[in-house]
């Protein structure tokens, strides 16, 4: 299968080789679907509701995680790492992303989890037999923060492996904003599907946000195309990472990292204007 570039190289060719990237996405563009069962639970006013079908993007692991890694382990390998570091709650969806990309690659490499408490639902006792069956390697902590200054320590002595922050956004303003371009990158591709008229405009695009990498994207993506849609965020985790201003900081972190390599990328800078 040709997997093309991202559309964000195709619009402005100067990020392509400076901004690392490598394809993991194997339907793209995401099939857009009209949701007539879900309309009737509404009074629309001829509204209608649209889902962009992201759990299709990859054949083993659906969701927002691939698009975020696609520039995320461009830059792992970019690198030469050996592997990649993360952290999460024993049920960890980005773990379980992160273990399934390290094994996926070719040569494949080495993932470490650092897992905090959480309550041990059925869900997360299948994800843990996940982590195992994709070779993911497991350090059990117990609460969050007496586990995250293990995971960093394990950077500390482990310099050639990559941590990656939760969720592959930064935290508290620090980390790479590459998972946020590979969302800024989703906004292109539903800006073309809008050009298609494959769909009209939205008025309102509904996204959860956990490390709110994902919505930051979105939010950048339409300032930067001019689209009018106005974005929502359906908080799935702590206010401590999920609220308006971790959303802005990290929207505007990624417009001034792509205006670093291409000076033709307009210069906006997002408000604090999502709903959350
Ligand atoms: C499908 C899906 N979309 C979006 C999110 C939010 O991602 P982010 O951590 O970038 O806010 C998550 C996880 O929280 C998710 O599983």
């Amino acid at each position: 299968m040709v997997k093309e570039e991202p559309i964000l190289f195709q619009k402005y060719p100067m990020l392509k080789n400076k901004v690392p990237w490598i394809p993991l996405l194997t339907n793209l563009p995401t099939p857009i679907e009209r949701l007539t069962e879900l309309e009737k639970g509404f009074e629309l006013d001829g509204g209608e509701i649209y889902i962009k079908r992201d759990d299709k993007i990859h054949p083993i692991y659906g969701g927002n995680k691939f698009r975020k890694f696609e520039f995320i382990f461009g830059k792992v390998l970019k690198k030469k790492k050996r592997g990649v570091v993360t952290i999460g709650g024993i049920g960890t969806n980005h773990g379980l992303a992160c273990a399934i990309a390290c094994h996926e690659l070719n040569p494949p490499l080495k993932c470490h989890l650092y897992l905090f408490h959480q309550p041990l639902t059925w869900h997360v006792q299948r994800l843990l037999l996940l982590f195992d069956y994709f070779g993911a390697k497991l350090h059990l902590g117990k609460g969050m923060i007496g586990t995250f200054i293990k995971f960093l320590f394990f950077k500390l002595i482990h310099p050639r492996y990559f941590l990656m922050f939760p969720g592959g956004s930064p935290l508290f303003g620090i980390g790479t904003s590459l998972g946020t371009v590979g969302f800024v990158n989703a906004a292109f591709e539903l800006k073309n599907q809008i050009n298609q008229n494959i769909f009209r405009e939205p008025d309102a695009i509904f996204v959860a946000g956990g490390t709110v990498g994902t919505a930051a994207g979105l939010v950048a993506g339409c300032k930067l195309l001019n689209l009018k849609s106005k974005v929502h965020v359906v908080m799935v985790s702590s206010s401590l990472t999920s609220n308006p201003s971790a959303v802005k900081r990290n929207a505007n972190k990624a417009i001034k990292y792509l205006r670093k390599i291409d000076k033709s990328i307009p210069n906006i800078t997002v408000p604090k204007e999502v709903d959350l």
